[in-house]
């Protein structure tokens, strides 16, 4: 496809009697009679034109193929534009993922199956968990942070032991191994035989006993130059380094905001629900609510990634060719982190790499944020169109700006102004920018300021 036939502009649409921002691909269609072995068009009825007198809607692949960020200031109307966009592709056999940062997408229905991390909010809500086991130890690396040179070897070889300890209970008596002047000989036997397990990167291990396994971990490599196959005394120096990491490994592990990860009792995991989403053809939206994660330890960037990285993983095994999936991130700063991503000891990246290649596997991003500055410059350029809303931050405009590629002063002027719900729809995919008033969703995002007159009367 030429990049002229990819480009969209505002054509009459003389069967509907009204205008609609029609991607040149299918700029004729409208005008030509439908010929019946070819179904109508789907197309995304977003809202109308600033005037009010014509429809403004687009095709998925223009609005949607090349993924779309909507942005602007609080209160702007983004989560009520991504309300609209859900609720307009769940009318097709779609399949969305939608991160819920706040919990505000409650009320959507209509094939949506409502999760919500840690705690149910409502009766349409199902717990579920996010068991620290199904988790990479990548993972657990972001969520620990294991510095310097003595912490980080030390935590990988106590996840590494506690795995053994599990798989081979013959070296353990309390759940932990320890190594102290003991002979490493039936240790390294066993780790030969169950080294496929040990080395893989998911955590089938008892995480109460990290903290003290660290310790055991804190050890000379040998007892003397000629007792190689027995391990030495317990090191001060190696412990002092780690105790930090062991003080921080206790708090977390018993804390009661972390307890969706770390006792995770008998509540469903995320990592089993998604995929019996994705394999339910009569479910078209899974809404993960994070209301209830707690902001600390980055959890919400570490579970967002993972899951992320779970779908990328699927949709490169081909898994929607067929049934193109959208991940929709509302407030999408919250999950993309730059600080993190950059982090090259564990970085999350998989938001960005979905940004990059997603779209030749049909997996797209539909992104909202009110701090465009926090959003991964690699991530941010690859969205073929933006949504923008009241915006008023010149460094958030002028990142838009740089970003969308194509807009002009002339309509940059305009969205300090524009009033709840207005937007300028720009980027690669769209010919001219538009600005359009979008519809209200039918169920509306529980969005909501304080209601200061009668809280405060
Ligand atoms: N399309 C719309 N039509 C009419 N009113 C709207 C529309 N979109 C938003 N509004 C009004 O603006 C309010 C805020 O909208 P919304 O919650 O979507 O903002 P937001 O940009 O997501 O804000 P935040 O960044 O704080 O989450 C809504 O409660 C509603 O009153
Ligand atoms: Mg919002």
């Amino acid at each position: 496809m030429t990049d002229q036939l990819e480009r969209g502009r505002i054509v009459p649409n003389p069967a509907a009697g009204h205008v609609r921002s029609t991607p040149s691909a299918s700029i004729a269609r409208p005008s030509r009679p439908q010929q019946h072995s070819h179904p109508a068009e789907l197309r995304i009825n977003l809202g109308q034109n600033e005037a009010g007198n014509h429809a403004v809607s687009a095709l998925p692949e223009h609005l949607l193929g090349r993924h779309c960020a909507v942005v602007g200031a609080t209160g702007g109307g983004k989560s009520w534009t991504l309300g609209r966009i859900i609720e307009e592709i769940s009318q097709f056999r779609s399949k969305v993922v939608l991160f819920d940062a706040a919990g505000e997408f409650g009320a959507l229905d209509n094939g949506v199956t409502h999760l919500s991390v840690g705690v149910a909010s409502s009766e349409n809500e199902k717990a579920v968990s996010v068991p620290y086991y199904h988790l990479r130890e990548s993972d657990l690396f972001a969520i620990f942070k294991p510095s310097g040179p003595s912490q980080g070897p030390k935590f990988r070889a106590a996840i590494h032991s506690l795995k053994l300890a599990l798989l081979a209970p013959i070296l353990s008596a309390d759940g932990t191994i320890l190594k102290a002047h003991r002979s490493k000989v039936e240790f390294e036997r066993e780790r030969a035989r169950f080294i496929s397990q040990i080395e893989s990167p998911y955590n089938e291990f008892d995480i109460r006993h990290l903290p003290q396994q660290i310790q055991n971990e804190c050890i000379d490599p040998q007892r003397s130059p000629t007792e190689p196959m027995v391990w030495g005394s317990p090191n001060g120096l190696d412990l002092s380094y780690c105790v930090p990491l062991v003080n921080r490994i206790q708090d977390m592990v018993h804390s009661p905001n972390l307890e969706a990860i770390f006792k995770p009792r008998r509540l469903p995991s995320i990592f089993d629900e998604v995929p019996a989403f994705l394999d339910d053809p009569d479910s078209k939206v899974l809404r993960i609510s994070l209301k209830h994660l707690p902001f600390e330890h980055n959890t919400r960037e570490i579970l967002g990634n993972s899951i992320a990285r779970h779908l990328l993983e699927l949709a490169r095994a081909s898994r929607f060719l067929k049934q193109p999936l959208l991940i929709v991130l509302d407030e999408a700063h919250q999950f993309l982190s730059k600080a993190l991503r950059d982090n090259e000891n564990f970085p999350l990246d998989a938001f960005g790499l979905i940004a990059k290649e997603g779209r030749k596997y049909a997996l797209n991003i539909l992104l909202s944020t009110q701090r465009p500055r926090d959003i991964p410059d690699d991530v941010l350029s690859q969205m073929g169109v933006f949504l923008i809303h009241r915006m008023t931050n010149d460094y958030d405009l002028s990142v838009v700006e740089r970003a969308s590629g194509v807009i002009s002063r002339e309509v940059m002027l305009k969205v300090p102004t524009l009033l709840p719900g207005h937007a300028v729809m720009v980027g690669v995919s769209i010919d001219e920018p538009i600005v359009l008033k979008v519809n209200p969703p039918k169920n509306r995002p529980d969005s909501r300021g304080p209601d200061f007159q009668n809280c405060w009367r």
